[in-house]
């Protein structure tokens, strides 16, 4: 996007004065930092057009100037069940609250980020949308819902409702359409790097209930550079044993040739398609076409729990098998499918430590049903391959970043695999020699098995550069103990590190733990600052919009 950026400042030298061209507010809400990132390519558009853009978080927007903004385009994805991110929400309580301003004077537009793989989809785009009209704001254009595949759609979408022909824009003002989603080096999304797997390491031990891996990969020569904090796009390939599978179910040759696609069969499965997770499509076609009792009585019913219980654990091929009669047509099949999607992971390496690398730290996730063995998608990809390469590309998170101030304390839940981007904070701060107080919260169920990367972190513990390290293991004794009945006990602690300027960081699962973890934050705060709930909410609040409260969660 640099280069449509440079491209858009030749506009603004050679545009009228400042004030003929029309104010602009580009307005984002993100978690991983993709609609950020968005929103300045919607900027660059906008100078080229003759529009003044200012690119601002939501969560950094109240309502009285919201009230007085002209002209406002909101660039918003959705996180986990439909949640607004996390730089969203203290604009999302206001604007849904009781005392929203009318904003008659406002016209905007939605671009909305989101998943179809989810049942909310791009739902935060989609409850500010309605709220602003409600609220009396004009569109300036209908609202778009953009899938994981983006960028066509989203360019399309700012190409419309920042017209060329905005009246203020010099006549010759270059059109300068947003650049597409690939770093300077070339390699992006849509154009992986084939990075050298160069370690693959069992993390957790023999015993454990789960498979953590540590991952090594070469960057060699792609010029591809990270930060501390960054995740790591991975382009998986499908299992060959389950294609093989859903050829044989299908009764196809895998070279049969699908019409218009330039692949055949068995590549279309292999590379392009998602063949683990079934898609609403299928699940619709199976259930009407099986004469399957429990799964048709489930669909009939509409009980979206039911239903996600009837899925647990089955994959593409369990559903077919729910008819082992029913013929099914391969082109037809395939046409239920979605497209095989890159997974994102957070990076556990400090660029400043392992130069020219990139670590990752994933759990193989797998599991038996009806005597065939299951896995995810990308995490047994990477889990079973020795050597060779991975398609790979880097998916910044400029949010989630080590303190700026090196002398602040940083605090860190990180349970699980959660660790991975802590593992590349503690390297970083190390690397940068800051000196700020370093505590970590680490757990998962056994000490003996799960207690990954124990011997680095033991180091930086006995040396001290590691300040305070607190362990839950929630399966080693009678009673479960978690990261956030750690952070309790050390509540007057935590309290006073927050009080010198700490960054607080989660980072792991978000259903349960961070939900937890933030609830037990929100009590610290009450009890240790002798606070209401109400102010205590409010000073979370505003270490959220200092960017001292972050979350990497999922
Ligand atoms: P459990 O499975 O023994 O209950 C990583 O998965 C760790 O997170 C495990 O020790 C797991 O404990 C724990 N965990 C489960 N639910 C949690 C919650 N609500 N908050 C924090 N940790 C949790």
């Amino acid at each position: 996007s640099a280069m449509a950026a440079d491209l858009a400042g030749g506009a603004i030298a050679s545009a009228p004065a400042a004030q003929t061209l029309k104010p602009l507010d580009i307005l984002y809400g993100t978690q991983t930092g993709t609609a950020e990132d968005l929103a300045q390519q919607a900027a660059a558009l906008a100078r080229a057009r003759g529009f003044q853009p200012r690119i601002e978080e939501l969560d950094a927007i109240d309502m009285s100037r919201l009230a007085g903004m002209e002209r406002a385009i909101i660039v918003i994805s959705t996180y986990g069940e439909g949640e607004m991110p996390d730089n969203a929400h203290q604009f999302w309580d206001a604007l849904s609250g009781p005392d929203a301003p009318r904003l008659e004077r406002l016209s905007f537009g939605v671009l909305a980020l989101g998943d179809t793989g989810y049942e909310h989809f791009c739902q935060a785009g989609k409850l500010i949308d309605t709220r602003l009209e409600q609220l009396g704001a004009q569109r300036l254009g209908a609202r778009v819902d953009c899938d994981v595949d983006f960028e066509d759609a989203a360019a399309a979408w700012l190409s419309s409702v920042l017209p060329a022909d905005s009246g203020t824009a010099p006549a010759a003002a270059p059109t300068a359409e947003p650049a597409p989603a690939a770093s300077k080096t070339g390699f992006g999304r849509k154009n992986p790097y084939a990075a050298r797997l160069i370690q693959n390491r069992l993390l957790s031990g023999a015993n454990s209930a789960k498979e953590i891996r540590h991952f090594a990969f070469d960057l060699g020569d792609s010029g591809l550079s990270y930060e501390a904090g960054d995740a790591l796009g991975v382009m998986p390939v499908n299992n060959p044993a389950l294609v093989q599978a859903l050829l044989a179910r299908l009764g196809a040759a895998p070279d049969l040739a699908i019409p218009g696609q330039d692949a055949g069969l068995s590549d279309l499965l292999t590379r392009r398609l998602e063949i683990r997770t079934p898609p609403r499509d299928l699940i619709a076609e199976i259930g009407k076409r099986a004469g399957h009792e429990e799964l048709s009585h489930v669909l009939a019913n509409g009980d979206k729990e039911a239903l996600e219980a009837f899925l647990w654990g089955r994959d593409t091929l369990d559903l077919l098998n729910l008819a082992p009669g029913l013929k099914l047509d391969a082109a037809e099949f395939l046409g239920w499918l979605k497209p095989l999607q890159h997974r994102a992971y957070s990076i556990s390496s400090s660029p400043k430590a392992h130069p020219g690398e990139v670590h990752l730290t994933v759990a193989a996730v797998r599991w038996m049903a009806g005597d065939r063995a299951h896995g995810g998608v990308c995490s047994t990809f990477l889990a079973d391959q020795q050597g060779g390469s991975s398609p790979v590309f880097m998916s910044p998170n400029k949010s989630f970043r080590v303190p700026q101030d090196g002398s602040v304390p940083m605090i860190m839940v990180g349970p699980g695999t959660g660790i991975a981007p802590f593992r590349a904070f503690l390297e970083e701060r190390r690397s940068l020699g800051a000196t700020g107080m370093n505590w970590l919260f680490f757990g998962d169920q056994h000490r003996a098995s799960d207690f990954i990367y124990e011997d680095e972190i033991g180091q930086m513990s006995a040396s001290g550069f590691l300040t305070r390290l607190d362990l839950a293991f929630s399966r080693d004794q009678a009673d479960k103990i978690y990261v956030q009945n750690r952070m309790e006990e050390n509540g007057r602690a935590l309290f006073a590190a927050l009080e010198e300027g700490g960054h607080f960081y989660v980072c792991g699962d978000a259903t349960r733990m961070a939900r937890d973890v933030d609830a037990s934050l929100h009590r610290i705060i009450e009890t240790q600052g002798g606070l209401t709930p109400e102010a205590a909410t409010e000073y979370v609040n505003r270490l959220r919009r200092d960017k001292r409260y972050v979350r990497d969660v999922y």
